[in-house]
């Protein structure tokens, strides 16, 4: 089965309103706006993305995702933001589980799994984060660690859903570290994550669902990456700050 290529930038808390303007303009120059073969999605802090919106102007060549989402529905949560406010701005994609969300907010696979779920029943694609850290690898606990992230987050959905996810494979020693996992280990991380969700979900699912790959990924490194075959995309996060360095990792896709 052929998998469309999805590179998505994740701003973290960087890029307001003003910033995530010049960066679309200068995006625009880099890039024909025509070209299908690659889904390219911008993943703004939550206040920047009405500005994103209003720039695209209808422009459906980027798609726009949150970088998390409440998994309630409405009510005294303070600081958090619904599905139902994603979609009113038009929000196609939401990141769930990020290692950095893990790691300072104490997110667990449990609750993870109940914010996909909430952003599936909304419509929303969600892009499930999953990883070992550097201690997890060296202790041989890769294939547990991912393993266990994968059926635990994705616990109770069916194998059509689980098909039209997105799964970003971001080795925590790899984020914003400058140390990119070499492709071959990339690759076989990948072709683990694909084999967990046929042995849960079927072959199916397995086929269809993206596994984008996330860490330090910059231009130089992005084609070899993306040339494994179980590797369909990206999740940038300091060269997607960048209109240049963004726009040739999705050159690098196609
Ligand atoms: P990085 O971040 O590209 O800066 O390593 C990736 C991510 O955390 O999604």
């Amino acid at each position: 089965m052929s998998r469309t290529p999805i590179i998505a930038a994740n701003w973290k808390m960087n890029m307001g309103p003003k910033e995530a303007k010049d960066f679309l303009a200068a995006l625009k120059n880099e890039l024909s706006c025509e070209c299908k073969a690659v889904d390219k999605v911008i993943v703004p802090p939550f206040v920047t993305i009405p500005a994103v919106m209003d720039t695209l102007n209808g422009c459906t060549c980027l798609g726009v995702g949150a970088q998390d989402v409440s998994d309630r529905d409405n009510g005294a949560f303070t600081g958090e933001i619904s599905t139902t406010m994603l979609n009113e701005l038009g929000c196609k994609y939401v990141v769930v589980g990020h290692s950095e969300r893990r790691q300072y907010h104490g997110e667990t696979n449990a609750y993870i799994n109940r914010k996909i779920k909430k952003a599936l029943a909304a419509g929303i694609t969600p892009i499930y984060c999953i990883g070992e850290t550097l201690a997890q690898r060296e202790a041989g606990e890769l294939e547990t660690v991912l393993s266990t992230q994968v059926v635990e987050g994705l616990e109770g959905l069916t194998p059509e859903q689980v098909g039209g996810l997105v799964i970003a494979y971001e080795p925590v020693w790899a984020i914003g570290t400058g140390k990119t996992a070499s492709a071959a280990d990339a690759q076989a991380a990948h072709a683990f994550i694909r084999s967990v969700v046929e042995k849960t979900f079927g072959a199916e699912a397995a086929a269809a669902v993206r596994l984008q790959y996330g860490g330090s990924v910059k231009p130089a490194n992005a084609k070899e990456l993306m040339s494994q075959p179980d590797i369909d995309g990206a999740l940038v996060g300091g060269a997607a700050l960048k209109a240049d360095s963004f726009a040739a990792i999705i050159k690098a896709a196609l």
